[in-house]
Protein backbone atom coordinates (compact mmCIF):
# COMPACT_ATOMS: atom_id res chain seq x y z
CA UNK A 1 0.00 0.00 0.00
CA UNK A 2 2.70 2.24 1.33
CA UNK A 3 5.09 1.77 -1.72
CA UNK A 4 2.79 2.10 -4.52
CA UNK A 5 1.75 5.24 -3.27
CA UNK A 6 5.40 6.12 -2.70
CA UNK A 7 5.88 5.45 -6.89
CA UNK A 8 3.11 7.55 -7.39
CA UNK A 9 4.98 10.35 -5.20
CA UNK A 10 7.67 9.85 -7.06
CA UNK A 11 6.63 9.99 -10.38
CA UNK A 12 4.43 12.98 -9.60
CA UNK A 13 7.94 14.50 -8.50
CA UNK A 14 9.60 13.62 -11.18
CA UNK A 15 6.82 15.66 -13.70
CA UNK A 16 4.95 12.44 -15.05
CA UNK A 17 1.38 12.93 -15.83
CA UNK A 18 -1.54 10.54 -14.51
CA UNK A 19 -1.15 8.22 -18.05
CA UNK A 20 2.77 7.60 -17.39
CA UNK A 21 2.55 7.29 -13.46
CA UNK A 22 0.97 3.29 -14.17
CA UNK A 23 4.24 2.49 -16.04
CA UNK A 24 6.61 4.24 -13.57
CA UNK A 25 8.87 2.08 -11.22
CA UNK A 26 11.75 2.79 -8.33
CA UNK A 27 14.64 3.11 -10.64
CA UNK A 28 17.33 0.90 -8.66
CA UNK A 29 20.82 0.32 -9.62
CA UNK A 30 22.62 3.31 -10.09
CA UNK A 31 25.97 3.68 -8.87
CA UNK A 32 26.49 6.11 -5.71
CA UNK A 33 28.58 9.14 -7.02
CA UNK A 34 31.34 10.59 -4.83
CA UNK A 35 32.68 14.28 -5.02
CA UNK A 36 35.04 16.13 -2.63
CA UNK A 37 32.66 18.07 0.19
CA UNK A 38 36.00 19.61 2.35
CA UNK A 39 39.35 18.54 3.84
CA UNK A 40 40.55 18.50 7.69
CA UNK A 41 42.79 21.13 9.40
CA UNK A 42 45.65 18.17 8.14
CA UNK A 43 44.69 18.11 4.55
CA UNK A 44 42.97 14.55 4.90
CA UNK A 45 40.15 14.82 2.26
CA UNK A 46 36.51 14.51 3.11
CA UNK A 47 34.32 12.72 0.69
CA UNK A 48 30.56 13.30 -0.07
CA UNK A 49 28.37 10.47 -1.69
CA UNK A 50 25.05 10.96 -2.98
CA UNK A 51 23.02 7.72 -3.74
CA UNK A 52 19.29 7.45 -4.67
CA UNK A 53 16.87 4.67 -4.56
CA UNK A 54 12.95 4.21 -4.35
CA UNK A 55 12.47 7.81 -4.20
CA UNK A 56 14.97 8.45 -1.15
CA UNK A 57 18.08 10.45 -1.77
CA UNK A 58 20.62 10.35 0.30
CA UNK A 59 24.02 11.61 0.96
CA UNK A 60 26.60 10.75 3.07
CA UNK A 61 30.45 12.10 4.07
CA UNK A 62 33.17 9.60 4.82
CA UNK A 63 33.58 11.98 7.83
CA UNK A 64 31.78 10.22 10.76
CA UNK A 65 29.63 8.44 8.07
CA UNK A 66 27.38 11.50 8.55
CA UNK A 67 24.37 11.58 6.92
CA UNK A 68 24.44 14.87 5.08
CA UNK A 69 21.38 15.02 4.06
CA UNK A 70 17.97 12.72 3.46
CA UNK A 71 15.23 13.52 0.87
CA UNK A 72 12.09 12.14 1.07
CA UNK A 73 9.13 13.68 -0.94
CA UNK A 74 5.69 15.15 1.00
CA UNK A 75 1.90 14.18 0.24
CA UNK A 76 2.37 16.37 -2.89
CA UNK A 77 5.71 14.68 -4.08
CA UNK A 78 7.60 17.89 -2.85
CA UNK A 79 11.04 16.53 -1.52
CA UNK A 80 12.21 18.09 1.52
CA UNK A 81 15.80 17.14 3.39
CA UNK A 82 14.50 15.98 6.88
CA UNK A 83 17.50 15.36 8.81
CA UNK A 84 19.27 18.26 10.44
CA UNK A 85 23.29 19.18 9.63
CA UNK A 86 25.70 21.11 7.99
CA UNK A 87 26.73 22.36 4.74
CA UNK A 88 30.43 22.72 5.10
CA UNK A 89 32.95 20.25 6.91
CA UNK A 90 34.47 22.81 9.16
CA UNK A 91 31.19 23.31 11.04
CA UNK A 92 30.84 18.82 11.52
CA UNK A 93 34.27 19.45 12.97
CA UNK A 94 33.60 22.40 15.65
CA UNK A 95 30.71 21.82 17.01
CA UNK A 96 28.43 19.25 15.97
CA UNK A 97 26.23 17.81 18.19
CA UNK A 98 26.70 14.89 16.61
CA UNK A 99 24.05 15.70 13.64
CA UNK A 100 23.69 12.46 11.25
CA UNK A 101 26.83 11.08 12.39
CA UNK A 102 27.60 7.25 13.23
CA UNK A 103 28.43 6.44 17.00
CA UNK A 104 30.49 4.08 18.05
CA UNK A 105 32.65 2.23 19.94
CA UNK A 106 29.82 2.51 22.61
CA UNK A 107 26.66 4.76 21.79
CA UNK A 108 24.66 6.88 24.93
CA UNK A 109 26.77 6.77 28.38
CA UNK A 110 29.13 4.81 30.37
CA UNK A 111 29.48 5.88 33.85
CA UNK A 112 32.44 7.76 34.99
CA UNK A 113 33.94 6.18 31.42
CA UNK A 114 34.88 3.10 33.43
CA UNK A 115 33.82 -0.61 33.51
CA UNK A 116 35.65 -3.88 34.72
CA UNK A 117 35.67 -6.92 32.08
CA UNK A 118 37.19 -10.14 32.94
CA UNK A 119 38.89 -8.83 35.76
CA UNK A 120 40.76 -5.61 34.44
CA UNK A 121 38.99 -1.90 35.05
CA UNK A 122 38.97 0.13 32.33
CA UNK A 123 38.87 3.73 32.01
CA UNK A 124 37.58 5.58 28.78
CA UNK A 125 37.42 9.43 27.68
CA UNK A 126 35.23 11.07 29.99
CA UNK A 127 33.42 14.02 27.64
CA UNK A 128 30.20 14.45 28.97
CA UNK A 129 30.96 15.66 33.08
CA UNK A 130 32.27 12.97 34.63
CA UNK A 131 30.81 10.47 32.08
CA UNK A 132 31.80 8.34 28.71
CA UNK A 133 29.16 9.63 25.59
CA UNK A 134 28.95 8.54 22.28
CA UNK A 135 32.45 6.52 22.36
CA UNK A 136 34.43 9.76 24.09
CA UNK A 137 36.02 12.58 22.74
CA UNK A 138 37.04 11.11 19.52
CA UNK A 139 33.93 8.80 19.03
CA UNK A 140 33.57 6.82 15.01
CA UNK A 141 31.51 10.32 14.80
CA UNK A 142 35.03 12.05 14.23
CA UNK A 143 36.88 9.86 11.85
CA UNK A 144 36.91 9.39 8.40
CA UNK A 145 35.89 6.04 6.85
CA UNK A 146 37.03 4.32 4.03
CA UNK A 147 33.96 4.17 1.58
CA UNK A 148 32.83 2.69 -1.11
CA UNK A 149 29.79 2.48 -3.63
CA UNK A 150 28.14 -0.49 -4.86
CA UNK A 151 24.63 -1.27 -6.69
CA UNK A 152 23.69 -4.51 -6.49
CA UNK A 153 20.21 -6.30 -7.80
CA UNK A 154 18.01 -3.63 -6.87
CA UNK A 155 19.53 -2.52 -4.15
CA UNK A 156 22.31 0.88 -4.10
CA UNK A 157 24.52 1.78 -0.94
CA UNK A 158 27.73 2.15 0.76
CA UNK A 159 30.28 -0.38 2.94
CA UNK A 160 31.98 1.90 5.25
CA UNK A 161 35.24 0.74 7.01
CA UNK A 162 36.63 1.78 10.63
CA UNK A 163 39.21 0.07 12.63
CA UNK A 164 39.98 1.56 15.74
CA UNK A 165 43.06 0.30 17.22
CA UNK A 166 43.66 -1.35 20.94
CA UNK A 167 43.30 0.74 23.63
CA UNK A 168 41.20 4.36 21.46
CA UNK A 169 39.61 5.93 23.73
CA UNK A 170 40.89 4.03 26.33
CA UNK A 171 38.58 0.50 25.22
CA UNK A 172 40.41 -2.70 24.76
CA UNK A 173 40.99 -4.53 21.59
CA UNK A 174 41.28 -3.73 17.76
CA UNK A 175 37.85 -3.45 16.60
CA UNK A 176 37.34 -3.87 12.99
CA UNK A 177 33.79 -2.06 12.12
CA UNK A 178 32.24 -2.18 8.93
CA UNK A 179 28.55 -0.22 8.45
CA UNK A 180 26.45 -1.02 5.22
CA UNK A 181 23.75 1.91 4.44
CA UNK A 182 21.71 0.09 1.70
CA UNK A 183 18.83 2.10 0.16
CA UNK A 184 16.22 -0.37 -0.79
CA UNK A 185 14.46 -0.25 -4.09
CA UNK A 186 11.25 0.87 -2.10
CA UNK A 187 13.57 3.89 -0.39
CA UNK A 188 13.92 1.77 2.56
CA UNK A 189 17.30 2.92 4.32
CA UNK A 190 18.93 0.35 6.33
CA UNK A 191 21.93 0.14 8.10
CA UNK A 192 23.84 -2.72 8.74
CA UNK A 193 26.89 -2.75 11.62
CA UNK A 194 29.57 -5.63 11.98
CA UNK A 195 32.49 -5.57 13.66
CA UNK A 196 35.23 -7.73 15.50
CA UNK A 197 37.68 -7.65 18.06
CA UNK A 198 41.16 -9.20 18.64
CA UNK A 199 40.44 -8.82 22.80
CA UNK A 200 37.12 -8.91 24.95
CA UNK A 201 35.52 -5.51 24.85
CA UNK A 202 32.38 -3.78 24.35
CA UNK A 203 30.38 -2.25 21.65
CA UNK A 204 27.43 -0.44 20.87
CA UNK A 205 27.07 1.17 18.15
CA UNK A 206 23.98 3.29 16.08
CA UNK A 207 23.15 6.48 13.78
CA UNK A 208 22.57 9.69 15.12
CA UNK A 209 20.31 11.07 12.94
CA UNK A 210 18.66 14.46 13.92
CA UNK A 211 14.77 14.04 12.28
CA UNK A 212 12.28 16.60 11.37
CA UNK A 213 9.94 15.12 8.84
CA UNK A 214 8.85 18.72 8.05
CA UNK A 215 11.99 19.43 6.56
CA UNK A 216 15.23 20.50 8.43
CA UNK A 217 14.90 24.30 9.90
CA UNK A 218 11.34 24.01 9.69
CA UNK A 219 10.78 24.68 13.62
CA UNK A 220 9.62 22.52 16.20
CA UNK A 221 8.95 18.73 16.12
CA UNK A 222 6.28 19.09 18.84
CA UNK A 223 3.81 18.14 16.73
CA UNK A 224 5.35 15.06 15.35
CA UNK A 225 3.23 11.80 16.29
CA UNK A 226 5.28 9.25 17.71
CA UNK A 227 4.48 5.79 18.63
CA UNK A 228 7.16 3.90 20.37
CA UNK A 229 6.70 -0.10 21.17
CA UNK A 230 7.86 -0.14 24.34
CA UNK A 231 5.74 -0.55 28.28
CA UNK A 232 9.07 0.03 30.04
CA UNK A 233 11.94 2.35 30.13
CA UNK A 234 15.55 3.23 32.46
CA UNK A 235 15.10 5.98 34.41
CA UNK A 236 18.25 7.75 34.92
CA UNK A 237 19.94 9.82 37.62
CA UNK A 238 20.77 13.68 36.97
CA UNK A 239 23.40 12.97 34.76
CA UNK A 240 21.47 10.53 32.47
CA UNK A 241 22.95 7.43 33.73
CA UNK A 242 19.84 4.50 34.38
CA UNK A 243 19.85 3.95 37.95
CA UNK A 244 18.97 -0.08 36.87
CA UNK A 245 15.17 0.40 36.91
CA UNK A 246 12.67 -1.02 33.91
CA UNK A 247 10.09 0.94 35.05
CA UNK A 248 6.38 1.21 33.71
CA UNK A 249 5.72 3.53 31.21
CA UNK A 250 1.87 3.50 32.19
CA UNK A 251 0.66 6.40 33.49
CA UNK A 252 3.68 8.70 32.75
CA UNK A 253 4.42 11.05 29.83
CA UNK A 254 6.92 8.13 28.39
CA UNK A 255 3.75 6.42 27.24
CA UNK A 256 3.78 6.56 23.88
CA UNK A 257 2.58 2.63 23.00
CA UNK A 258 -0.19 4.79 20.87
CA UNK A 259 0.90 7.33 18.84
CA UNK A 260 0.77 10.92 20.39
CA UNK A 261 2.53 14.30 19.89
CA UNK A 262 6.33 14.41 21.08
CA UNK A 263 4.99 17.75 23.12
CA UNK A 264 2.47 16.57 24.52
CA UNK A 265 3.36 15.24 27.90
CA UNK A 266 7.25 17.17 27.52
CA UNK A 267 6.03 20.07 29.70
CA UNK A 268 4.52 17.72 32.57
CA UNK A 269 6.29 18.45 35.86
CA UNK A 270 8.53 14.71 35.61
CA UNK A 271 11.65 14.15 37.74
CA UNK A 272 12.96 12.28 34.86
CA UNK A 273 12.12 15.13 32.25
CA UNK A 274 13.66 17.43 34.39
CA UNK A 275 16.81 15.56 34.32
CA UNK A 276 16.81 15.38 30.57
CA UNK A 277 16.02 18.90 30.13
CA UNK A 278 12.75 17.23 27.99
CA UNK A 279 12.96 13.68 26.53
CA UNK A 280 16.44 11.93 26.49
CA UNK A 281 16.12 8.59 27.83
CA UNK A 282 15.90 5.05 26.53
CA UNK A 283 12.72 2.54 25.65
CA UNK A 284 12.97 -1.24 26.82
CA UNK A 285 11.41 -2.59 23.65
CA UNK A 286 8.43 -4.92 24.00
CA UNK A 287 10.85 -7.14 21.66
CA UNK A 288 13.42 -7.49 22.93
CA UNK A 289 16.50 -8.86 20.87
CA UNK A 290 15.27 -10.48 17.97
CA UNK A 291 16.99 -11.95 15.00
CA UNK A 292 15.74 -9.91 12.33
CA UNK A 293 14.60 -6.29 12.63
CA UNK A 294 11.67 -5.84 13.95
CA UNK A 295 9.23 -2.82 14.57
CA UNK A 296 10.05 -0.14 17.27
CA UNK A 297 8.42 3.30 16.63
CA UNK A 298 6.44 5.30 13.91
CA UNK A 299 7.26 8.66 13.44
CA UNK A 300 4.29 11.16 11.89
CA UNK A 301 4.29 14.85 10.31
CA UNK A 302 0.97 15.63 10.08
CA UNK A 303 1.82 18.86 7.65
CA UNK A 304 3.91 17.15 5.28
CA UNK A 305 2.26 13.45 5.45
CA UNK A 306 5.34 12.28 6.26
CA UNK A 307 6.16 8.89 8.10
CA UNK A 308 9.07 7.41 9.45
CA UNK A 309 8.87 3.48 10.39
CA UNK A 310 11.84 2.55 12.31
CA UNK A 311 12.40 -1.68 12.32
CA UNK A 312 15.57 -3.23 14.33
CA UNK A 313 17.20 -5.90 16.52
CA UNK A 314 18.32 -4.12 19.04
CA UNK A 315 17.03 -4.35 22.41
CA UNK A 316 16.47 -0.15 23.07
CA UNK A 317 15.50 2.86 22.03
CA UNK A 318 17.11 6.63 23.10
CA UNK A 319 14.72 8.94 22.08
CA UNK A 320 15.95 12.61 22.23
CA UNK A 321 14.12 15.37 21.64
CA UNK A 322 16.68 17.50 20.78
CA UNK A 323 16.82 19.43 24.26
CA UNK A 324 20.45 20.67 23.88
CA UNK A 325 19.69 22.51 20.53
CA UNK A 326 20.02 25.73 21.75
CA UNK A 327 20.07 28.27 19.03
CA UNK A 328 23.47 28.61 18.26
CA UNK A 329 23.80 26.62 15.46
CA UNK A 330 23.09 27.43 12.07
CA UNK A 331 22.28 24.21 9.43
CA UNK A 332 22.16 23.54 5.83
CA UNK A 333 19.53 25.61 4.54
CA UNK A 334 20.43 28.54 6.49
CA UNK A 335 18.38 28.70 9.70
CA UNK A 336 18.95 28.54 13.61
CA UNK A 337 18.45 25.10 14.81
CA UNK A 338 16.20 26.04 18.50
CA UNK A 339 15.60 23.33 21.02
CA UNK A 340 12.88 20.67 19.99
CA UNK A 341 13.86 21.25 15.66
CA UNK A 342 14.78 17.52 15.71
CA UNK A 343 14.39 14.12 17.56
CA UNK A 344 16.81 11.82 17.15
CA UNK A 345 15.57 7.82 17.71
CA UNK A 346 18.54 5.70 18.07
CA UNK A 347 18.29 1.91 18.11
CA UNK A 348 20.88 0.65 20.56
CA UNK A 349 21.81 -1.77 23.37
CA UNK A 350 20.76 0.25 26.60
CA UNK A 351 23.38 2.92 28.24
CA UNK A 352 25.78 2.21 31.07
CA UNK A 353 25.21 -1.83 30.10
CA UNK A 354 28.81 -2.55 30.98
CA UNK A 355 27.90 -1.53 34.27
CA UNK A 356 24.60 -3.25 34.70
CA UNK A 357 24.98 -6.75 34.87
CA UNK A 358 21.13 -7.35 34.35
CA UNK A 359 20.98 -5.36 30.94
CA UNK A 360 21.38 -7.12 27.71
CA UNK A 361 25.45 -7.64 27.07
CA UNK A 362 27.14 -5.48 25.07
CA UNK A 363 30.40 -7.73 25.44
CA UNK A 364 32.16 -9.17 22.03
CA UNK A 365 35.10 -11.50 22.21
CA UNK A 366 37.62 -12.86 19.82
CA UNK A 367 35.45 -15.11 17.19
CA UNK A 368 32.43 -13.37 17.33
CA UNK A 369 30.73 -11.34 14.81
CA UNK A 370 28.76 -8.33 16.25
CA UNK A 371 26.05 -7.65 13.75
CA UNK A 372 22.60 -5.34 14.45
CA UNK A 373 20.54 -3.74 11.63
CA UNK A 374 18.20 -1.22 11.61
CA UNK A 375 15.81 -0.47 8.97
CA UNK A 376 14.17 3.01 8.20
CA UNK A 377 11.39 3.22 6.01
CA UNK A 378 9.35 5.89 4.57
CA UNK A 379 5.91 7.24 4.05
CA UNK A 380 3.76 10.05 2.96
C1 LIG B 1 22.08 11.86 24.02
C2 LIG B 1 21.94 13.25 24.55
C3 LIG B 1 23.05 14.07 23.98
C4 LIG B 1 22.99 14.03 22.48
C5 LIG B 1 24.16 14.73 21.88
C6 LIG B 1 21.97 11.91 22.54
O1 LIG B 1 22.11 10.62 22.01
O2 LIG B 1 21.09 11.02 24.55
O3 LIG B 1 22.00 13.28 25.94
O4 LIG B 1 23.01 15.40 24.42
O5 LIG B 1 23.03 12.70 22.05
O6 LIG B 1 23.79 15.63 20.97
Amino acid sequence: METSRRTVIAAAAAGLTAATIGTAHASGGKKPVRELFGKLADGTKVHRWSLENGGTRLKVLSYGGIVQSLEIPDRHGRYENVSLGFDNIEDYVAKTPYFGALIGRYGNRIAKGQFTLDGTSHQLSVNDGVNSLHGGAKGFDKRVWDVEGFASGSDVGLVLHYTSIDGEMGYPGTLRAKVTYTLTRHGDWRIDYEATTDKATVVNLTSHVYWNLAGEGSGSIYDHELQIAASRYTPVDSGLIPTGELAEVAGTPFDFRRSKTVGRDIRVAHQQLLYGKGIDHNWVLDKGITTRPEHVATLRDPSSGRSLRIASNEPGLQFYSGNFLDGTLVGTGGHIYRQGDALCLETQHFPDSPNHPSFPSTVLRPGQTYRTSTVHSFGA
